[in-house]
């Protein structure tokens, strides 16, 4: 297997591979099962062996069971990791019930994700979102004094706009912004990429998949209880409609020897040296696969019947983000 090439992240920032390890899906956030822990930490073992140091977590990914995985899975390697960790949300009994971005808060959590994780700094930490509660200066200038005291090593961002990108990099340079990104959420692409690309950011692109739409695996009807009913382009018409659009992804993944995921992984790669596609995996058998994703070249045609096919808004029902 190929080793992943490396990029700097953001102006001058931190040396990452370009290809970025999720580990969300290793532990229950929203109350589903709990990947096999054993297959979770061979997972990130297998991907730091092949040159993916990039490995996402937050604190409130199973509760801390997320930062307990990787803090085993890095053990006697740390420096082959580059961990990137986000708090704010919190959680209970699988609910999500709002932020708490105070700085006591912050200067709470961090302790407790440094000693899930078994490390001495974060390399990347980030709020998992920005709300109207704690003022931007006092979160970002929070994150800041944890730098200077040697806890975090860069700031990151997740799941914010334009105007909020501008402002936290106003407190503090922001590194990184960890944003849902894929051609069925294109949105970013209007004012947040541009602002990011403009400042100098780097961006980590999550959802690579849309929530497993892009793969080709999913089939209308959903089951009952299967928590994309939450998403209203999962539901009734809209579903099927957007499977109908996945469908010329699969006719160019077949043609060319690939599957949808590597063609939705490798149009992400595409976007720019930037930008990282951030990619789930909680098993050793999808390495290969999205490594291989990270190989492929379009050919202008191939861009330009996806960039079309796949126009922002193309996807019916809300996006990501309304989700
Ligand atoms: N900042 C935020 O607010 C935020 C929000 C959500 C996620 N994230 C981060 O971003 C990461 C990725 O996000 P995501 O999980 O929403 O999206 P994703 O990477 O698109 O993953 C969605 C699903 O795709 C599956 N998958 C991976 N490779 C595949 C392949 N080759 N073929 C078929 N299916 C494949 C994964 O399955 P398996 O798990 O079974 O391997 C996963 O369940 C997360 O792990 C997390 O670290 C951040």
């Amino acid at each position: 297997m190929k080793t992943i090439s490396k990029i700097t992240l953001g102006k001058e920032g931190p040396l990452v591979s370009k290809l970025g390890l999720g580990c969300m899906r290793m532990s229950s956030v929203w109350g589903g099962p709990v990947n096999d822990e054993r297959e979770s930490i061979a997972t990130i073992q297998m991907a730091l062996d092949s040159g993916i140091n990039f490995v996402n977590t937050g604190d409130f990914y199973g509760s801390g069971h997320n930062e307990l995985l990787v803090g085993k899975a890095i053990k006697g390697r740390r420096d082959d990791a580059f961990i990137s960790v986000k708090f704010g949300a919190i959680f209970y009994g699988g609910q999500w019930l709002g932020l708490d971005l105070r700085p006591i808060a912050i200067k709470n959590f961090i302790n407790y994700s440094l000693v899930r994780l078994g490390i001495e700094t974060i390399d990347l930490y980030q709020p998992c979102r920005l709300d109207n509660v704690v003022p931007v200066e006092d979160v970002i200038g929070t994150v800041a004094d944890l730098i200077k005291e040697g806890k975090v090593r860069h700031l990151g961002v997740s799941e914010i706009n334009a105007e909020q990108l501008r402002k936290a990099h106003s407190v503090h340079p922001v590194t990184a912004l960890e944003i849902g990104y894929s051609l069925a959420d294109r949105e970013v692409e209007r004012d947040l990429l541009p602002t990011a690309k403009e400042l100098g950011i780097g961006v980590v692109a999550f959802a690579n998949t849309a929530e497993g739409l892009l793969t080709g695996e999913m089939r209308a009807p959903l089951a009952a209880d299967d928590y994309h009913h939450h998403f209203s382009r999962f539901q009734g018409e809209n579903l099927i409609k957007n499977l109908e659009k996945v469908e010329v992804l699969k006719r160019m993944a077949k043609e060319k020897g690939y599957t949808p995921t590597q063609l939705a992984i490798a149009w992400i790669n595409a976007q720019g040296d930037e930008i990282m596609p951030l990619v789930s995996m909680s098993r050793r058998s999808r390495l290969p696969e999205n490594m291989q994703a990270m190989e492929i070249v379009f050919t202008p045609e191939d861009l330009n019947t996806l960039n079309t096919h796949f126009s922002p808004g193309a996807i019916a029902g809300g996006t990501y983000l309304q989700r």
